[in-house]
């Protein structure tokens, strides 16, 4: 009952955000129209708020969307995926001039995206990709390759650990690409690799700090996480929570555990700096630039690539201290 209340009143929060945006975009044009110049107005559909690296992301699109004088509608999703194709129709609605996309899954967006095309507006995904059978349906795809990131991570533990240990997986929302493609470019690389490395525990912690806490508490009381050598984590906040969880055990993590992730958020190097985290691989995601040059060239007709990549890069604890102080999230 608390949750249907709860849902309720959630569903008549979004409704009267839908209007609220609404209302905003058609002030936007009325207002830039009367100075004789039309506002670009874009809808940004977000995953959500799970992580510091999510918070950065958002951030990044809302600084560049007003430095370049862009009217961005965002919507929430809170995890929930009916709630970002809610607001994709939303969007459509509204008539924006172009949707920016971050899925939470891979699947079930060919609907949503074919009324999206059929309406003219053109999408583009950043962050994540999706899987559909018609790629027409986005223009291009922003970002990070999720399998390097988790091949790097394997090759930086694997030198730690000499190609042997038990190993602890803290993974990522179940069917969302950095879950899907972190575990495989890890798993694959043991796999292929460093037999005598195994992932002995894997659970999803939901790229939540509290979740990887839990996740990790658990581990370390049963007979396999009595025996870890490492944990890896498919994103920074879950390894802090972990790192939370080994010190509550009465362990030293980054020594009696050794931890790595994927991000590269400040917290991550606060940690390094500390000596509880031992690496963490960049995925960077200061989306704002790339997505709004390329959303120009797209609106000006020009062709872009169907794949623009971020370059990552991993970062441990003999270079944190020198680094941390230029980091921007
Ligand atoms: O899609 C990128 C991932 O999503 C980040 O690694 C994680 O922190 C997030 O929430």
């Amino acid at each position: 009952m608390a949750r249907s209340v709860g849902l309720c009143a959630a569903a008549v929060l979004a409704a009267a955000l839908s209007l609220a945006g609404c209302q905003k975009a058609d002030e936007a044009r009325t207002g830039a129209e009367a100075g004789g110049k039309k506002q670009l107005v874009v809808g940004f559909a977000q995953t959500g708020a799970e992580s510091s690296w999510r918070t950065a992301e958002t951030n990044s699109m809302r600084k560049e969307a007003e430095a370049r004088g862009i009217k961005l509608l965002i919507a929430f999703g809170q995890g929930q995926q009916a709630n970002q194709i809610k607001a994709i129709r939303s969007f459509i609605t509204q008539k924006v001039d172009a949707i920016v996309l971050a899925p939470i899954v891979e699947t079930g967006w060919e609907p949503v995206l074919t009324e999206a095309k059929q309406a003219g507006v053109p999408v583009i995904l950043v962050d994540r990709g999706v899987k559909v059978s018609d790629n027409s349906l986005y223009v291009t795809l922003i970002a990070s390759d999720f399998v390097a990131e988790g091949e790097m991570a394997a090759e930086w533990l694997a030198k730690k650990l000499g190609g042997k240990g038990t190993i602890a997986e803290l993974e990522g929302t179940t069917g969302a690409a950095p879950a899907i493609d972190r575990k495989k470019g890890f798993d694959e690389t043991l796999a292929k690799k460093y037999p005598d490395m195994k992932v002995v525990l894997s659970q999803s912690a939901d790229f939540e700090t509290g979740k990887g806490k839990e996740v990790m508490e658990a581990f370390l009381k049963s007979d396999k996480g009595r025996q870890l050598q490492a944990v890896y984590a498919h994103n920074d906040d879950m390894a802090l929570g972990a790192i939370q969880a080994i010190q509550e055990a009465g362990m030293k993590p980054g020594q009696d555990i050794l931890v790595v992730s994927i991000d590269g958020v400040k917290p991550a190097f606060e940690a390094m700096v500390k000596g509880t985290l031992n690496a963490t691989v960049e995925c960077n995601p200061l989306f704002g630039p790339i997505t709004f040059d390329t959303l120009r060239k797209v609106l000006a007709g020009e062709a872009v690539p169907k794949y623009i990549k971020n370059e990552d890069q991993l970062f441990d604890q003999s270079t944190a201290a020198q680094v941390i102080g230029s980091r921007e999230y």
